[in-house]
């Protein structure tokens, strides 16, 4: 039995036809919808904010909406997403002045909680605030942009985190996110991960189902 979940990420979707597109995911067998909001500041490139997520749930999203804010300040935004109809809203630490209060406002609002972690951020600021979180969500390349590759050393600090979370005994769900593919899945879930982002390696595809089939046979 296992508990892993796909995440395709809207980032590398279609936007002109981004209700079809998450449809067809969905269809495809993926668990979740992963939202990438980027503002131009935290990160330099922009996408998309709370009416796309509102507009998603209008069309009939049913799925958990998983959603990345990549912005900062970020307490205005976990408001407006929790308005939108987001499942999960994870930050990164060092965009919020106040961690364990943007964290309790997640939950306050309804929402799972998760902090996101840089390729070079160490995980310190987790270890205070576990019973805070829902998710801790590794990058696996620099935010910004899609079609990046894994960085390798990501592998040994999905150790530590996997370590991290078994130890305060809390359901936290460790996820992955950047350069996912289908070859190199199995050796990131046999690292800790269980919920797995891929934008650029399921989007990028003629067939999604096939590609989150495949996925979820090396997970298997
Ligand atoms: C990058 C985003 C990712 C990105 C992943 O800042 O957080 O979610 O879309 O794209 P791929 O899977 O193409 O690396
Ligand atoms: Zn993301």
């Amino acid at each position: 039995m296992s508990d892993n979940k796909i995440a395709p990420s809207i980032l590398s979707a279609d936007f002109a036809r981004l209700g079809e597109e998450v449809d067809a995911v969905l269809a495809a067998g993926a668990d979740w919808v992963h939202f990438d909001v980027m503002d131009n500041h935290y990160v330099p490139n922009l996408t998309i904010g709370p009416m796309v997520c509102q507009a998603l749930r209008k069309h009939g999203v049913e799925a958990p909406i998983d959603v990345h804010l990549m912005v900062e300040p970020v307490d205005d935004m976990i408001r407006m997403f929790a308005d939108a109809g987001a499942t999960y809203i994870t930050f990164h630490p060092e965009a919020s002045r106040h961690v364990d209060r943007s964290l309790q406002l997640i939950r306050s609002l309804g929402c799972k909680a998760g902090l996101v972690f840089n390729p070079a951020t160490g995980l310190d600021v987790a270890k205070y605030v576990m019973d805070k979180l829902d998710m801790i969500l590794l990058m696996s390349v620099n935010p910004g942009f899609g079609g990046q590759k894994f960085i390798p050393a990501t592998l040994d600090k999905l150790r530590e985190a996997r370590a991290l979370i078994n130890a305060s005994g809390q359901e936290i769900r460790l996820e992955i996110d950047g350069g996912v593919t289908r070859d190199n899945i199995a050796e990131i879930a046999a690292a800790g991960a269980d919920t797995f982002v891929a934008g650029s390696a399921i989007f990028n595809a003629d067939d999604y189902g096939e590609v989150v089939a495949a996925m979820r046979r090396e997970l298997a």
